[in-house]
């Protein structure tokens, strides 16, 4: 038995975490220069900072759960001490078969004691595999999960084959990325070569890598005659996570495909638009705004990132639980909510008003504005300081001088 038998070499201490306790690495021994970061000098990965990320992947998988009102089967193949898969059959209805993986022998035997320290030995498979061969062993139809959660240290892109083919119709797959520099155009040829698309480094750069990964998902996907649907879409400090369901059907993977298309940007203006489709699109190589050369990110996915519905169960689901970071979250789903149908991009004024040589103004004063002069504009939990609208760059610069003219006298007031 290994919860007898298990004696980590390692420092350890017990911490609670949405309705569970777990033995995780004490990180506090493992960090031994300031500068280290701790999660990844312990022999299990576990990193605390990560809590808001699991609060979240346990409101989605509820929402899925009461979407498809029928008992789930989920898969962790990259669980580290098993706490988030752990978190999914305690906390959330409905949930039945779980299996957890990792293929660190300390990782496996930490999630098998905690899995045991928990109660549920009966309800968890925890076992010690290479991911991708965890979830190719699941995709035989009998076999196949409801749920896939790829949590993995860089990109998920290694996993995505095997994940999509483990699904059952319908079924929900998570993609946790953290390999921004990649997607934020800082290694562009990387961007390429991982997801199949090109990254900018746009100031809406966080968008564009959920797109590309959405993107690469839907290319992954259509392979397998398999389309997607992205319900949910997050960005936390340094990394982007995307859900999306899969529905079988060539017809279904022929509809997604054609939600991908290219996101052209002019640095020079702030000037963006869009491209639809994926071969032979027209589309002009010139800034309509100030005729400079157009950048391309793309291909990519055009298709909505969020869900309201969805969003709307797991703010319901939220208001339910009592979780450390609930102020938070409600705050982030109300703005999730409020940009899902907002236009493609976000302004960022302080890097418009940083160009123009002018103070900042509030986003608040911006987007009321906009909202005055008809526009849309909502705000963006990809950025604090970024304003979703459908107005031009040209009309916004134009706007931001006015604006920030009227502004001056009463801010010295
Ligand atoms: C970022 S950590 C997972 C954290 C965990 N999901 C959580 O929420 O706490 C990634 C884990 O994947 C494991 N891993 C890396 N490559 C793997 C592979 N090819 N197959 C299985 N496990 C792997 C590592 O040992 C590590 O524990
Ligand atoms: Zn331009």
């Amino acid at each position: 038995m290994i919860a007898e038998s298990f004696k980590p070499n390692f420092p350890t201490q017990i911490i609670e975490e949405g309705k569970v306790k777990v033995l995780v690495p004490e990180l506090k021994a493992f960090r031994k220069l300031p500068s280290d970061y701790a999660p990844s000098k312990a022999p299990v990965f576990y990193n605390p900072v990560m809590e808001l990320n699991r609060d979240l992947a346990v409101l989605a998988l509820q929402s899925y759960q009461r979407r498809i009102e029928h008992k789930i089967s989920v898969c962790e193949p990259l669980t580290g001490c098993g706490l988030r898969g752990i978190r999914f059959a305690v906390e959330v209805e409905g949930v039945g078969k779980t299996v957890l993986n990792d293929i660190n022998l300390q990782a496996f035997r930490l999630a098998s004691y905690n899995v045991q320290m928990n109660d549920l030995a009966e309800h968890i498979a925890v076992t010690k595999k290479e991911a991708n061969f965890v979830l190719s062993s699941h995709s035989a139809r009998h076999m196949r999960f409801d749920f896939i959660d790829i949590d993995p240290f860089g990109s998920p892109v290694p996993f995505l084959d095997s994940a999509v083919r483990a699904l059952h119709d319908g079924g929900l797959v998570a993609l946790t990325a953290t390999d921004m520099a990649s997607l934020c155009g800082v290694h562009p040829r990387a961007c390429l070569r991982k997801y199949g698309g090109n990254p900018l480094r746009t100031e809406y750069c966080h968008e564009l890598a959920a797109r590309l990964i959405a993107g690469c998902l839907t290319a992954v996907a259509a392979k397998h005659d398999l389309g997607v649907n992205i319900v949910f879409t997050h960005r936390g400090e340094h990394y982007v996570r995307v859900y999306a369901t899969v529905k079988y059907g060539a017809k279904s993977a022929d509809e997604s495909l054609r939600k991908m298309g290219l996101i052209m940007h002019c640095f020079k203006c702030f000037h963006r638009e869009t491209a639809l489709g994926l071969f032979e699109v027209e589309h002009s190589r010139e800034c309509s705004e100030c005729g400079s050369r157009l950048r391309d990110a793309g291909p990519l996915w055009l298709g909505k990132l969020f869900d309201t519905g969805f969003c709307d169960t797991m703010e319901q689901e939220s208001r339910k639980r009592r979780l450390r970071f609930g102020a938070k979250i409600a705050r982030m789903l109300s703005l999730i909510k409020s940009e899902s149908s907002a236009p493609f991009t976000y302004y960022v004024i302080d890097k418009i008003c940083d160009a123009l040589n002018l103070p900042v103004p509030s986003v608040r004063a911006v987007i009321q504005a906009l909202r005055e002069e008809g526009f849309q504009a909502s705000s963006t939990h990809f950025n604090s300081r970024g304003v979703r609208s459908d107005v031009s760059a040209g009309r916004l610069t134009e706007m931001l001088h006015e604006l920030t003219k009227t502004a001056a006298p009463s801010a010295g007031q």
